[in-house]
């Protein structure tokens, strides 16, 4: 594939899905489905368009939080995160909401979910329960692109480094740990303490290869602290030249979100972004992350 082409090298047919894509570098939007009703068939159509457009979202569809969990279910085993707390009576569920008196919301920044985890999340899968009149769209970028169009010389480089990913970073939370930030009455979403048998440091390989489709991609994100074996001083350069290069805005999409819309990414090949460009109005959606494997 050419650095300058966005998509998957194959482009597949589907016969039970319509795909439409939405920029040039990633994401579709899937019609003809309703995701609480799926036939295995379609499902591996949606499948098939996920790791091809990597973000992929569907309209209109009316599920319950079960129809929700049922459908995170068949990609795999959920992931439960660290130090986000549960919606009340779904411990599998992230409520993300921001009101009418919040003025920071979650995720403002770029970033490839738990990547500080040992196993991080291969699949965020958000349903939109309540949303802006406008504003508050997410932003995507392709990581797969980030990765091939860095010069021979980066690519050998960055091939051979790891980063340290944290989930508790102070310069993630405004100079606080989590802790810190909802004990100010600052934190975007309910916290609760890391079960202590959970890693939330993890150094992962800077370039990473999908398990499904075998293609390398970059793998950096606000979690990325520093490079494994270097100084802070001597990675803060090397991270800020990758982290301005992944998110250029050739190799970006940007998902409009309405009331049941879902929306679905791919951890491994994407860095996400949620805008904060709404205030004095409430946005809600309900979280579901799916456990991904040990990056190699
Ligand atoms: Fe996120």
């Amino acid at each position: 594939m050419s650095s300058s082409a966005g998509l998957a090298e194959t482009e597949h047919e589907y016969t039970r899905i319509k795909v439409t894509p939405l920029a040039g570098a990633l994401g579709a939007e899937i019609s003809g489905v309703d995701l609480a009703n799926l036939d295995d068939a379609s499902f591996e159509e949606i499948h098939r368009a996920w790791l091809d457009y990597h973000v992929i979202y569907v309209r209109r569809q009316e599920m319950t939080p079960e129809d929700h969990l049922a459908f995170a279910r068949r990609w795999g085993e959920i992931h439960i995160h660290p130090f986000n707390a549960p919606m009340d009576g779904y411990p599998e569920i992230l409520q993300l909401l921001k009101t009418e008196d919040s003025r920071r919301n979650n995720g403002n920044l770029w970033h490839s979910d738990q990547m500080y985890t040992a196993q991080p999340a291969k699949a965020t899968i958000l349903i939109a329960r309540e949303m802006p009149p406008f504003g508050g769209d997410t932003m995507f970028t392709n990581q797969y692109l980030a990765y091939e169009t860095l010069s021979d010389g980066m690519k050998e480089m960055v091939g051979k480094l790891k980063g340290v990913n944290d989930g508790n970073s102070r310069k993630n939370f405004r100079g606080k740990t989590r802790a810190e930030l909802a004990k100010s009455g600052q934190a975007t979403t309910p916290q609760k303490e890391p079960d202590p048998d959970v890693q939330t440091v993890s150094v992962h390989p800077l370039v990473r290869t999908h398990p499904e489709t075998g293609r390398k991609a970059l793998y950096v994100g606000s979690h990325t602290v520093r490079i494994d074996g270097m100084t802070d001083d001597e990675s803060q350069p090397i991270l800020q030249t990758l982290m301005e290069h992944s998110t250029r805005p050739e190799f970006i999409c940007r998902v409009r979100w309405e009331v049941g819309t879902l929306t679905m990414w791919d951890n491994r090949c994407c860095q996400h972004y949620a805008l904060n460009d709404y205030q004095g109005v409430r946005r809600c959606v309900h979280k579901i992350t799916v456990k991904g494997d040990t990056p190699f």
